[in-house]
């Protein structure tokens, strides 16, 4: 067997996964395992950057962890070839992410565009953990000195960041790291994974917003625990316009609806769009809707059934992600312990 790459990504433990959730990143995940080493992290940390109110508490915690690590298992993900754990029990994310902040300079962090959009108009208000966010995704990546990252647009800046962290402690430390027999660098300057047409699943009432657990109306959103009945009623009631398909992508152009639910046909087909059209253009949208209800009933339904199944059963998910964070904090020990040999800390 050749050596294989390493992939690190991580889910937050958000209540309500969806579609977006699984076609943006979950189902590229499950096609990963066959090229690299993989290790899919449920990152709780990063859950409580924002306020208890947001991230549902310690009552909520547990489901959302259980369920998101139950995705992975019910999307196809092998927990005993590749890694799943959550993050809070790899001691070494926090601690590896204390380094890199005093690594990371203050002006790159005041360039990171997600933390202004979560941050909003009352960023004195903000928990340093929000504006300290991408250092500790760093931390997790770079822990593991994972090759390669799966991510989605929003996190492209960040996983920059991740180069720069990795970039600047590789040269502020060169000296040490030859000393110590690391060769020229430790760390490596982990590169995107942009997988197949970028899935950006919108709201079913809304083609202009992005799909969201946070949405008012639940009939804006394929939750991947949905029932047949809700998921054919959320596409009969999807928003659409009058014209019927057409058979080239450009006229998709002004329609953000049926973009979208063109979008979603072809990610579950592993197609493009323009293949999906050249099977529906100049179809009514009762047509293809009908089509799309099958299909996702046909791909949907058995993973919400198998989640529903497993979260009954904490146990065994516990189990997984117990054994999961064993065999993750073996490989990150060893790089904490170059670490610390590397910045001359004294250890045992
Ligand atoms: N920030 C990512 C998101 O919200 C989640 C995440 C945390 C992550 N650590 C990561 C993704 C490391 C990739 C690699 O989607």
């Amino acid at each position: 067997m050749s050596f294989k790459e390493r992939v690190f990504s991580g889910v937050q433990p958000t209540g309500n996964l969806h579609l977006g959730n699984y076609l943006g990143a979950i189902k590229k995940f499950v096609a990963l395992q066959d090229s690299y080493d993989c290790i899919y992290c449920v990152v709780d940390l990063h859950a409580i950057t924002v306020p208890a109110s947001v991230w549902g508490g310690p009552q909520e915690l547990p489901r959302a962890t259980r369920e998101v690590t139950a995705a992975f298992l019910a999307a196809g993900i092998d927990p005993r070839k590749h890694i799943v754990f959550n993050q809070s029990q790899v001691a070494e994310h926090a601690e590896l992410a204390w380094v890199f902040n005093c690594v990371a300079r203050i002006g790159w962090l005041n360039r990171m565009t997600q933390f202004k959009e979560k941050a909003g108009k009352d960023r004195e208000n903000a928990s340093i953990g929000l504006y300290a966010y991408p250092t500790l995704m760093a931390a997790d990546i770079l822990a593991y000195r994972a090759t390669h990252v799966p991510v989605g647009e929003d996190q492209k800046q960040h996983l920059e960041l991740c180069r720069d962290i990795a970039q600047k402690f590789n040269s502020d430390f060169v000296d040490s790291i030859r000393a110590h027999g690391y060769g020229e660098s430790f760390f490596p300057l982990t590169e995107p994974i942009i997988q197949g047409p970028a899935t950006r699943v919108m709201s079913l009432r809304d083609g202009t917003k992005k799909m969201s657990k946070s949405d008012a109306s639940d009939y804006s959103r394929i939750n991947l625990t949905d029932d047949a009945d809700a998921i054919a009623q959320k596409i009969r009631k999807a928003k659409t316009d009058p014209e019927p398909l057409p058979s080239e992508e450009a006229g998709l152009d002004p329609r953000p609806e049926a973009d979208n639910l063109v979008g979603i046909y072809a990610a579950l087909t592993d197609t493009s769009k323009a293949q999906v059209l050249a099977q529906f253009g100049g179809n009514q949208f009762s047509t293809f809707k009908a089509a799309l209800v099958d299909l996702a009933v046909a791909k949907l339904g058995p993973i919400g059934g198998e989640m529903k199944r497993m979260v009954q059963d904490p146990v065994y998910i516990d189990g997984i992600l117990g054994d999961g964070a064993a065999r993750a904090q073996a490989i990150a020990a060893e790089t904490m312990k170059a670490v610390k040999d590397i910045l001359g800390f004294v250890r045992r």
